[in-house]
């Protein structure tokens, strides 16, 4: 069976068509494609996204990756006899569907008529939460898709999705494949952190979650992007602020500047986050010194390293004291910032010296940013949540607790 994803929520787009063979909830997943078309480059110039451009990217990108993903699944056949109109009923809904991205309708209609019905018994899509505008282009074009195809769609949580991440991708016999395959898994314990989201979930099964704690203010990613700018660096910020870190330990430098950075919240008797506070606390550093200093290598290097280990200390200290009060028997990263390396070496020597027991996953690095493979691999986990196209909606705020 194989199922078609696509991701738009913020600023990447992706399409990727995965295949399961096995009736086993959510395992053997094979990723036939996972095409990613990255607007870094659109959105630099203003240190984070602008979701109207956002929007317009996705708009341009969405019809190319559909045949490049179909493509590269060997899904993308030619049609014999190329029709050369569709019908005008047909059209009709189409031009409906797609009256607010009346960019998406000149490429997928000659699309349409040039290539056959793939072999896709499913269409994925991300549904919230996100960006509005930039959900609904990816919705509109799964509804354009699952009615011309006349094949069901299945709404997707983004971020369930980067949870699900850690199911994607793994050989089988690898240690991560046997925790997924053990009964050991749940309650499981996931750290979510991206751009727009830090949050600690309870999953107690499959489909079963509940938020125990999550940020009041900005999101750990959206730290690094901010304090990132501060500092001169590009965008996306999380990157750039670990490779400066990493310079900063190769050279083994010492405290010179004596930065310090408060951890907000590391002993309040929640599991909530704040992280407003460290970039304020950034930005008073940054313009208590000379324009010397702050501009010098040294600087950045260890203000990014000070900066990366406030946010490591905090996530850390939050997910092990979660996993031990709900006796979690798994420790699940998911989101843009848990490819940071120095994150999850870190949290993996602290599970190893405090909660031996406790199994730890996280999702291969380039499956923890955004991405449609994602997506798909919560459809597969979701298969009795097919709907028709016209009962597809977007909620930007969409909350993943259930229970
Ligand atoms: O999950 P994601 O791709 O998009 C959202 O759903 O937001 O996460 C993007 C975030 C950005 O804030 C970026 O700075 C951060 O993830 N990020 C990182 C790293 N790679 C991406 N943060 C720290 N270290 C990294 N290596
Ligand atoms: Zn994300």
């Amino acid at each position: 069976m194989n199922i078609l994803a696509i991701e738009t929520s913020c600023d990447e787009t992706g399409i990727a068509v995965l295949q399961k063979q096995n009736k086993k909830k959510c395992l053997d997943i094979k990723v036939l494609s996972n095409i990613l078309v990255s607007q870094i480059h659109v959105h630099q110039k203003y240190g984070g996204v602008y979701p109207m451009l956002a929007k317009r990217e996705h708009q341009k990108n969405l019809t190319p990756i559909l045949e490049k993903a179909l493509f590269e699944a060997k899904l993308l056949k030619s049609l014999k006899n190329k029709q050369s109109t569709i019908s005008p009923q047909k059209l009709r809904t189409i031009e409906k569907i797609l009256q607010k991205n009346q960019e998406l309708l000149s490429p997928i209609k000659k699309s349409l008529l040039k290539y056959k019905k793939p072999d896709i018994k499913a269409i994925a899509v991300t549904v919230g939460p996100g960006l509005e505008p930039c959900l609904w282009v990816g919705v509109n074009f799964a509804k354009i898709l699952g009615f011309y195809w006349n094949i069901p769609v299945i709404p997707v949580n983004h971020i369930e999705a980067h949870i699900i991440a850690n199911w994607v991708g793994r050989e089988s016999e690898s240690i991560e494949q046997q925790v997924l395959n053990t009964k050991k898994l749940f309650p499981a314990i996931c750290l979510i952190v991206s751009g727009g989201h830090t949050q600690l979930i309870l999953m107690r099964d499959y489909g079963v979650y509940k938020i125990i704690g999550e940020t009041r203010d900005d999101a750990a990613g959206e730290c690094f992007d901010k304090t990132a700018r501060i500092l001169g660096l590009s965008y996306p910020g999380g990157p750039a602020i670990a490779k400066k870190a990493t310079e900063n330990k190769k050279s083994k430098q010492l405290n010179n500047y004596q930065i310090k950075l408060p951890r907000p919240m590391l002993y309040a008797k929640n599991y909530d986050f704040s992280f407003s506070g460290l970039k304020t606390a950034v930005l008073y550093d940054y313009k208590k010194r000379s324009k010397k200093i702050t501009q010098s290598p040294e600087y950045i290097q260890e203000m990014s390293a000070t900066i990366q280990q406030a946010i490591i200390d905090i996530l850390i200290k939050k997910t092990i004291v979660a996993a031990k009060n709900v006796h979690a028997k798994t420790i699940i990263l998911g989101g843009g910032v848990t490819a940071n390396k120095e994150l999850r070496y870190q949290l993996k020597e602290k599970i190893t010296k405090e909660v031996p027991s406790v199994n730890y996953l996280i999702p291969h690095s380039k499956l923890c940013t955004d991405n449609a493979a994602m997506i798909g691999a919560v459809a597969f986990c979701n298969l009795d949540k097919q709907v028709n196209w016209k009962k597809i909606n977007v909620n930007a705020n969409l909350s993943i607790s259930n229970i």
